[in-house]
């Protein structure tokens, strides 16, 4: 998903010029929206701290970034 504003097709740039400074360690996404950004960061090996005013972006980054694994769903009931 994306939408306007998405730094999508900013990230290499933003890689490069992040490891100009450091090339791991914390990287902070304040008004991360979807997590576009603070997910890619992650993957690269930074840790994230992120957030978002929209419940929805919230959700997003929780599945992104926060979770590291797959999720057991062993809440879900059977029908
Ligand atoms: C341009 S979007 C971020 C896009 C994101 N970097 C990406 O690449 O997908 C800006 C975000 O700032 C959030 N925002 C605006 N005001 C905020 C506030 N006061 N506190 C937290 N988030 C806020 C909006 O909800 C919106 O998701």
């Amino acid at each position: 998903m994306r939408y306007l504003g998405s730094k999508t097709l900013l990230l290499g740039e933003i890689e490069k010029i992040i490891k100009e400074y450091n090339g791991s360690g914390v990287f902070c996404d304040p008004f991360g929206g979807i997590g576009t950004v603070g997910n890619y960061m992650k993957k690269i090996g930074f840790s994230v701290i992120t957030g978002d005013i929209l419940n929805f972006a919230h959700c997003f980054k929780v599945a992104l970034i926060e979770n590291n694994g797959d999720e057991c769903f062993f809440k879900l009931k059977k029908f």
